[in-house]
């Protein structure tokens, strides 16, 4: 079952939102025929933590993405919790990544000083991708990114991403397709009818409607902005079926600062026990949403497309 260890890394990882560990598993399977060619960028690389799983990294048990955390009183007013780093809560690597990146790049620090624990990165870079990518042209064999629908104009960062692609080399994009928005609960019951009674729905969604998914387009918007930059498709993988998007819409997000206070609270020579069955009992339930993706499809097209182009 390809993808398996990567879940349970990305369980481990996530144990108290479950449903980024099954988006990420998702994103893994999407991009399998990627190669980290060197040298290689990950464009918005955050805390590394999906790219050090993806490469076969694995850390410690007792490890989460929640230790070094900050502003969780802030978490409804749309605070990023992650922006924070906690020297203290450096992971234990049990298994190194299959390969390393020469290079990842953030616009966050303290995301890239948790990045720089994991060992993957040859070097980071902190800046801006809204503005020109501060590398030469032809820089790159291989440029991975899940953040050109974050920015302000994808067609400049696309265009960028070719620039410092060489010739013969690949870029994996990760970008939502104009089914996302749809499946979105804030955006179909609250924002499209302006409707009070689901105003509620504002909380659950935390500004990432506005954020993340404006940028929605279909496959062939996308391929036009391609072909400009003069990026040819070599694969095109969609994924996330209505039913995963939604699971993730809900999750457990609104339960994530008291599920911290909890596990803060907690004994820590029981916590790794019930770790261990919290983990067992989410598989029951995500593995087969995650091995029926294809076939949840139903009658609405997969809210996410990967695409491997090359220069
Ligand atoms: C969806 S996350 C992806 C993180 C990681 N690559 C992954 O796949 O899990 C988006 C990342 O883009 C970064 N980001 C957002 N806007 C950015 C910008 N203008 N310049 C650089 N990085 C940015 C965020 O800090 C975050 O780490």
């Amino acid at each position: 079952m390809p993808g398996s260890k990567t879940f349970g890394e990305l369980l481990n990882a996530f144990w108290l939102r479950p449903e980024t560990a099954m988006w990420r598993e998702l994103d893994i399977r999407a991009m399998a025929s990627f190669e980290f060619r060197s040298p290689s960028l990950d464009l918005g690389c955050g805390d590394g933590l999906f790219s050090f799983i993806r490469a076969g990294g694995r850390l410690d048990e007792k490890f989460d993405a929640f230790r070094s955390i900050g502003d969780l009183d802030k978490f409804f007013e749309n605070a990023d919790v992650f922006d924070a780093f906690d020297k203290s809560t450096a992971p234990v690597v049990m298994h190194e990544p299959g390969y390393k990146i020469d290079c990842g790049f953030d616009h966050k620090d303290n995301l890239l000083s948790k990045a720089n624990q994991l060992g993957l990165y040859r070097n980071l870079k902190t800046g801006d991708a809204n503005l020109p990518l501060p590398f030469p042209d032809q820089s790159f064999s291989s440029v991975f990114s899940n953040i050109v629908y974050w920015l302000d104009m994808p067609e400049r960062a696309i265009a960028e991403i070719a620039r410092v692609l060489r010739p013969g080399g690949q870029a994996c994009l990760m970008l939502p397709n104009h089914t996302l928005p749809e499946f979105s609960f804030y955006n179909q019951l609250f924002a499209k009818t302006g409707d009070k009674d689901w105003a509620f729905l504002e909380k659950l969604d935390r500004g990432r409607f506005a954020d993340n998914i404006r940028q929605a387009r279909v496959g062939q918007a996308w391929e036009a902005m391609f072909e400009t930059a003069g990026l040819r498709v070599v694969t095109h993988v969609s994924h996330l079926s209505k039913v995963a998007v939604q699971i993730w819409d809900v999750g457990l997000r609104p339960l994530f600062p008291v599920l911290c206070k909890l596990v803060n609270a907690a004994d820590p020579s029981k916590l790794t026990e019930i770790k261990r069955e919290w983990i067992a009992t989410l598989k029951q339930f995500l593995e087969p949403i995650v091995q029926m993706d294809r076939k949840l499809e139903l009658d609405a097209e997969p809210a996410f497309h990967c695409y491997v182009l090359e220069k």
